[in-house]
């Protein structure tokens, strides 16, 4: 009895390809439908779910349509269970993923090398009816971008579920409506982990979902237009345990603020570019262990006074933050700006927005100490001026001294 090997698991950010991968059976129309399986010790439900998938889908697109289970290295050696049900059922394909884990990136995984211009994902412990899946089919099929399995509309609902998890799971969606209403109001059911999306709709975007919604992550950074429902009755497990734990429920908050903020960080990042600020403020704080260890040297062991060492101590500081910031925090930058000419009106740039910068940290330390903290909290207003005084330095410098002007096509 042979075997299909296991799928290479993809790597690198978690991006569905906008084209589908080529048929195995070379045919150049691409395959109607992949649809991801995501488990994790679902051995006791696999050869169930797959009987019944298949079954259905042999009924309704005969050979245009593939299954893909993606395990996370089941302890219970589901993968394994499913690998040797390759041979019966040609249609499966088998990911065991070993060093990432999580349902949400397992099924954008399984897309990833989906061939199918349509993807879809249900759950693997028959919770989701697989019945339902016809009906989500054709309403793609009908133009729809995204068919979503919900159990808020007619004919859905849950079988047997406590007032505790109904009130959690409401719950959890009014927050959502309240953090992202553009994404969480999209739909009834936007918990629902039963659905299906045109390839040409969420293919490209880099997705970064976060615990098991991945819903929200299609319908959040997709080009959703048109959107299905169909009403289900999420059922009661037949064998295994759910996965969920408080954990999702705090990894489902940090998802909501995720989606809240993107696009806003995205266009503050290119506003304001927080990672090169990073560096410049490290640049800038190894500037004070120099600009201490020189006013030392030259007060304690050349004896110099207090001004004269401070104002060489500072100048040596502004000399290595510019060094540093040319070779690291703006070297993209510099590289396109070659020779010591140009490299020299940088520093004198960079000098002249620093002593800049020096006079503002006075005023500043002079105001918050004086005016706003009423001759109190000395330290604490020091720490503000540098603060502000830094974005400052790090803002005008961005801006003069290694403006991109003189790069050379
Ligand atoms: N690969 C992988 N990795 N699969 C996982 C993981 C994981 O870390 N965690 C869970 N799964 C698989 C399970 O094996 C199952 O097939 C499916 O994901 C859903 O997991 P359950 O633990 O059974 O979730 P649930 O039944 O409590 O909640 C489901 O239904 C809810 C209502 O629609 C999920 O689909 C929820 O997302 C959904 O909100
Ligand atoms: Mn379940």
């Amino acid at each position: 009895m042979t075997y299909s090997s296991l799928l290479p698991i993809p790597t690198g950010p978690l991006q569905v390809p906008v084209v589908a991968r080529d048929r195995a059976d070379g045919n150049s129309q691409p395959l109607k439908f992949s649809l991801v399986i995501p488990t994790y010790n679902e051995s006791g439900n696999v050869e169930k779910i797959l009987a019944q998938l298949t079954h259905l889908l042999d009924g309704f697109i005969p050979n245009d349509y593939e299954l893909i289970l993606v395990d996370d290295n089941s302890p219970d050696q589901t993968w394994q269970v499913a690998q040797a049900l390759t041979a019966d059922y040609p249609q499966l394909r088998v990911m065991r993923r070993q060093q990432e884990r999580g349902l949400s990136s397992a099924v954008i995984r399984g897309w990833q090398v989906a061939r199918g211009d349509i993807l879809g994902v249900i759950d693997a412990d028959l919770q989701h009816p697989p019945e339902v899946l016809l009906k989500l089919l054709q309403s793609v099929l009908d133009g729809a971008d995204l068919a979503v399995a919900s159990r808020h509309v007619e004919g859905g609902g849950v079988s047997d579920w406590s007032v505790v998890r109904r009130f959690l799971s409401r719950g959890a969606q009014v927050l959502g409506l309240v953090v992202c209403p553009a994404v969480v109001g999209r739909v009834t059911d936007p918990m629902s982990g039963y659905f299906m999306v045109r390839r040409s709709a969420i293919g490209g975007p880099h997705m970064n979902p976060l615990g098991y919604k991945i819903l929200l992550e299609v319908i959040g950074r997709g080009r959703i237009g048109e959107i299905a429902e169909v009403g289900y009755v999420f059922q009661e497990r037949e064998s295994g345990e759910s996965k969920v734990t408080w954990r999702q429920y705090v990894e489902y908050l940090g998802h909501l603020a995720r989606l809240r903020s993107r696009g806003r960080i995205g266009r503050l990042r290119q506003r304001f570019p927080i990672e090169r600020f990073i560096r410049f403020g490290i640049v800038g704080f190894s500037g004070v262990f120099v600009d201490m260890a020189v006013l030392y040297i030259m007060s304690e062991i050349f004896g110099l006074g207090l001004t004269r060492s401070k104002i060489i101590a500072g100048e040596v500081a502004i000399l290595n933050n510019f060094l540093w910031n040319d070779a690291w925090t703006f070297a993209d930058i510099a590289q396109g700006q070659k020779g010591w000419k140009a490299r020299l009106k940088r520093l004198l740039k960079f000098n002249t927005i620093c002593l800049g910068g020096l006079i503002m940290n006075v005023l500043l330390i002079n105001f918050f100490f004086n005016i706003v903290f009423q001759k109190n909290f000395k330290y604490l207003s020091n720490l503000i001026a540098i603060a502000l005084v830094t974005v400052w330095n790090f803002w005008i410098n961005l801006k003069l001294s290694w403006r991109v002007t003189e790069v050379k096509p």
